[in-house]
């Protein structure tokens, strides 16, 4: 690595401006006492809680099952076990199924007997571990970046990385559709935020042109396959967009490494363009990678940046010994093993062929690991969610605010570990209830309205 020249005068404006900044001493101040209603540290009055107590009762009396938080009692994968019951499971991101496979649990047992369960603190403070190194080496190679660091969480690494690296002077522009942690990130960095229409690029380019000028850096951030929808977005158009505008792009990896290319490298090798044109890649560990937390790769002045600045490195501690060598074994595996990646491919076709061939609406997916049923209103897809639950599959309900009102859904998550006889069942079960509730006119405001009729 060449080392950049030291630049003398940004070292004395940083002493001078780190002078003027030093903390004036403050009188110490009595405070008084101001009057609180004891109401206010009562949890079961905050409006949140309302809002769930309100949609339970509403579950309840429409007769419905609350869909969350269901116990699973053994390893979700292609099946899963509820209530003693077998069930095909399209609930797992588990894409490649390799958080079931010996090797993986045994090179993390190892990697518990040699480093403990934990590393107790940040990497900064408390210091590394061989495993550490050995991941961010593997996606550098992957990515063929310069630099990369692994975070705690998938989330924790959007939120901070995107909340650090834009300020108040800055855009940033993220599709419509994005994951609540890059929006969140968005919010927490200060800058002008600006959405674009999903996957519509002659949109972003209209909100770029026209506001380029007003600021200092840009960030525009999109996902590798849409978590909600299955589809992609086009790269190489992207490349062009951020190289004639001056922006950084950031490319969200979540749901398309192990998923999209021969191999799985992701979008880039999908769509035959070069990963370094990408600024800041970004991916999560708890789904092809089969543990947990997140990553980044690009040049090594961004992974510096971020190892000193990003709030969810520097204060929260380093990735433990399983979960780390768990994600390094999965990349060594998808590698070695690219028949996963063919088989995940070839389910996903499968799936998306024979569910549009009977008629159900999977909206934009293009059939790799995520492909949505779309059924209508809210109440409609968690009653179909739960009819499918009692015939031995499960699919999560996904309801508006999360998609738009007309546009609730289940999301069927696809793994190389389903069979073409489960994807079948589940398409074939899943048009009969869907049927079953279109002619009894089942939607949220026939059943209010029945309800009322009944009073
Ligand atoms: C697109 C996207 N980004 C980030 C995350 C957060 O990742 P994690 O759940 O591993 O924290 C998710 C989670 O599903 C996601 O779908």
């Amino acid at each position: 690595m060449s080392k950049s020249p030291i630049d003398r005068d940004a070292i004395l404006n940083m002493s001078r401006s780190l002078a003027k900044n030093a903390p004036a001493k403050a009188a110490p101040k009595r405070a008084s006492r101001p009057k609180v209603d004891p109401g206010k540290t009562d949890f079961s009055t905050l409006e949140l809680y309302q809002q769930i107590k309100v949609q339970r009762d509403m579950a309840e009396l429409l007769q419905t099952r609350d869909p969350y938080f269901i116990l699973h009692e053994k390893r979700a994968g292609a099946t899963t076990v509820v209530d003693g019951k077998e069930l095909i499971n399209f609930a797992s991101y588990d894409y490649l199924g390799l958080n079931g496979l010996d090797e993986v649990h045994e090179a993390a047992k190892e990697a518990i007997d040699a480093f403990g369960t934990s590393v107790s603190g940040s990497r900064p403070t408390s210091g590394e571990r061989p495993f550490h190194r050995k991941l961010e080496q593997q996606l550098c190679e992957l990515y063929e970046s310069e630099a990369s660091l692994v975070f705690v969480s998938g989330h924790a690494t959007n939120v901070s990385t995107i909340g650090e690296l834009l300020g108040s002077q800055d855009l940033v522009l993220f599709d419509a559709y994005s994951h609540n942690s890059v929006t969140t990130g968005c919010k927490l960095s200060g800058a002008t935020r600006r959405s674009f229409k999903h996957n519509n690029f002659d949109d972003l380019e209209r909100i770029i042109a026209e506001t380029r000028d007003k600021h200092d850096r840009v960030m525009i951030v999109v996902e590798g396959l849409y978590s909600m929808d299955g589809d992609t977005p086009d790269l190489a158009r992207l490349v062009d967009i951020k190289e004639r505008y001056g922006a950084w792009l950031m490319v969200d990896e979540a749901h398309s490494l192990g998923i999209l290319g021969a191999t799985g490298r992701g979008l880039f090798e999908q769509q035959g363009v070069d990963p370094k044109k990408v600024d800041i890649w970004m991916g999560t560990m708890s789904k092809t990678m089969s543990g947990c937390g997140g990553y980044i790769c690009g040049v090594q002045p961004l992974i510096e940046v971020l190892k000193f600045f990003a709030s969810g490195f520097m204060y929260s501690v380093g990735l433990s010994a399983p979960l780390c060598v768990a994600g390094s074994k999965s990349l060594e595996i998808m590698k070695r093993e690219p028949w996963r990646v063919e088989k995940l491919q070839s389910n996903g076709q499968y799936f998306l062929k024979n569910a549009q061939a009977v008629g159900l609406n999977t909206g934009l997916s293009e059939g790799f690991c995520v492909v949505p049923v779309i059924v209508g209103d809210s109440l409609r897809a968690v009653k179909l969610s739960n009819n499918l639950l009692d015939r031995g599959i499960y699919a999560f309900p996904i309801t508006y605010p999360a998609v738009p009102m007309n546009e609730a859904r289940l999301r069927f998550f696809i793994t190389s570990e389903h069979s073409e006889e489960q994807l079948q069942t589940a398409i074939d079960v899943t048009a009969e209830e869907l049927r079953k509730l279109e002619e009894a006119n089942f939607s949220l405001a026939g059943s209010i309205s029945s309800l009322h009729e009944s009073k």
